[in-house]
């Protein structure tokens, strides 16, 4: 291990709460170099030390590993990719099988814009098919106050900037200057807290009653090591149905190509298992 993470990880050793040894060293080890810069401290060595000695340094080093930035519509050829291939196959399985649902989690949701952005393209393809198909959405985050927020739904207008016009008229109300969610949106997707490295379950236990054709897990595996990353993926691949599709970041998809999955088209960060 790098001796700079080595460092980071010994001043965390009595926080087994924080899990500051999952953490990619790459990862850990930037974000201390940003609040080196942050501090004033004028070596990464004196940062270090700043650490090691200050409870509030400690807190304020551990919360800004907790990245919480989404957009909706995030990556869009991803979203493109899902509108017009992904969700017209699985929406036509849908409508020719009544017993079955279609079964969608955002796995890492922060304050719900992926959860929604899928819930949008949804809604609009059952419209354009014809389809009554029935869909469950789970979204989730070990983040309590993303969750609060993703409940919530309301956004200012500078985060809505990949949603259309359309849109915007269709699935949200103004009030003052924020945009919120409307209630027959909200009322498609389950919000709550949970952690992907719960021990007992693979995935929210409100969603147990069957696997998944979508999954989304975006910007978060890059965060954790290799090992960690396994855990994480190997959970999810235990959930998704055979022909499962998972979604990542685009920045991920290397690491998604060193596990059982396989890109349906190059640069789509869309996969399937082998
Ligand atoms: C950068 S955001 C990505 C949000 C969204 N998926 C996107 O790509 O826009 C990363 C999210 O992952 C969540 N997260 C990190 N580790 C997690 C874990 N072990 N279980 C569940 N959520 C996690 C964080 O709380 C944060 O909200």
């Amino acid at each position: 291990m790098n001796n700079h993470a080595y460092h980071i990880n010994d001043i965390f050793i009595n926080h087994d709460e924080m899990n500051i040894s999952r953490y990619d060293e790459t990862f850990l080890i930037n974000s201390a170099k940003r609040r080196c810069a942050a501090t004033g401290c004028s070596s990464f060595e004196d940062y270090l030390e700043l650490l090691e000695d200050s409870e509030l340094e400690r807190m304020t080093f551990y919360d800004s590993l907790q990245i919480g930035y989404s957009s909706f519509f995030r990556n869009p050829l991803t979203f493109y990719t899902l509108e017009k291939i992904v969700l017209p196959e699985l929406i036509a399985e849908t409508k020719n099988n009544q017993s079955k649902d279609l079964r969608i989690w955002s796995a890492a949701c922060a304050a719900g814009q992926e959860a929604y952005s899928i819930a949008m393209l949804i809604e609009e393809q059952k419209v354009c098919n014809d389809s009554k198909c029935n869909c469950l959405i789970f979204g989730t985050d070990k983040d309590e106050e993303q969750v609060k927020l993703a409940l919530k739904g309301q956004y200012a207008r500078h985060a809505l900037d990949n949603i259309s016009l359309y849109q915007l008229d269709k699935w949200f109300v103004k009030y003052n200057n924020t945009y919120h969610i409307k209630q027959e949106l909200k009322e498609k997707i389950s919000f709550s807290v949970f952690d992907l490295f719960n021990k007992q379950y693979c995935c929210p236990p409100a969603s147990i009653f069957g696997h998944f054709d979508i999954i989304f897990c975006v910007n978060l595996l890059f965060y954790y090591k290799e090992k960690f990353r396994k855990i994480i993926l190997d959970k999810i691949e235990a959930v998704m149905t055979e022909k499962g599709f998972l979604i990542t970041g685009e920045t991920e998809r290397d690491i998604l190509m060193k596990h059982h999955f396989k890109e349906i088209y190059p640069q789509s960060a869309i996969f399937r298992k082998y």
